[in-house]
């Protein structure tokens, strides 16, 4: 009941060239989640990936207007269509030391986050602002930071409604239930909503037989599932795709076969795992 886009909305395929807004890849989701019932989160609107090559070479001043008018340009052509943006998405170092040396941080100061978030709150004002990131799912480092980050922006002020927790994992190694509950308390405790965001779950490295390895991948995705679920802060979950015939995984990680539907479309152990947790079983 809930659809995301992969890559339509970010900034690349949204506005290739400097000015120039195109939508034909996002308005055919919004498209296909109205016809059949589904509501739509954003994503993303500023990430220091998928970017056209023009805006590295913008200097400072004019990097901040072309920051401005892409995210009133994306935001504005899809106010009321989405329930909720990914306003920035992983803007954190992956030591936890502070923000990712970014085009944006670089250019426009630290003070880019929120400014991210006050322009599409303007945008849209009824789109429920997130930040998202990844590898800040349980407790440590990374997400200490992404929690003194929302917190930041909590207490000035700025616009900010949730986090997402995009949740790549692999089955022989992920943060624990506890400590991915607590993250989700300690953020549901600031005000903010929490969400999984891009969940898939890897089974390559796990040992056995496929079958094994299916019953494996069933039980992680079931137990996390079952957290959101418990906790009152997390509001949704999304998979980063469906079918494990087309998964950003096979070209990052390396072949596998994460997500809940097979290659053939065929439900796995993995979405009865998923329906078991909403159903509290
Ligand atoms: C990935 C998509 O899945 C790919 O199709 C695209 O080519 C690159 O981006 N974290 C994110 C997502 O926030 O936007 C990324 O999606 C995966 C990692």
């Amino acid at each position: 009941n809930d659809l995301t886009a992969e890559w339509e909305m970010k900034w690349d395929p949204t506005e290739n060239t400097r000015g120039t807004f195109n939508f034909p890849g996002g308005d055919a989701i919004v498209a296909f989640a109205e016809a059949n019932g589904m509501q739509v989160k954003g994503h993303a609107l500023i990430w220091h990936q998928a970017l056209p090559g023009w805006v590295a070479s913008l200097s400072a001043p004019e990097l901040r207007i072309a920051f401005e008018d892409h995210i009133r340009g994306v935001a504005g052509h899809y106010r009321g269509q989405v329930r909720a943006w990914d306003v920035v998405n992983e803007a954190i170092d992956d030591s936890g030391r502070g923000l990712r040396d970014t085009v944006f941080l670089r250019g426009l100061g630290a003070d880019y986050v929120a400014e991210a978030f006050r322009l599409a709150r303007q945008a849209d004002p009824d789109a429920e602002l997130i930040y998202n990131d990844y590898s800040a799912e349980g407790l440590g480092d990374k997400s200490d930071a992404v929690y003194d980050l929302v917190k930041g922006l909590k207490q000035r002020g700025v616009p900010i409604d949730g986090v997402g927790m995009q949740m790549h994992i692999s089955a022989t190694g992920y943060p624990s239930l506890a400590n991915i509950a607590a993250n989700m308390r300690r953020l549901g405790a600031l005000g903010l909503k929490v969400n999984i965001s891009e969940m898939d779950v890897r089974i390559s490295d796990v040992s056995g037989d496929l079958t094994t390895r299916l019953q494996v991948q069933r039980q992680v995705y079931h137990d996390i599932v079952t957290v959101c679920v418990a906790e009152p802060a997390c509001e949704s979950v999304t998979f980063w795709g469906f079918t494990d015939a087309h998964t950003w995984v096979d070209a990052f990680f390396g072949p596998d076969d994460p997500l809940l539907f097979d290659e053939r479309y065929y439900a796995k152990p993995a979405f009865s795992g998923v329906e078991d947790a909403y159903l509290g079983r």
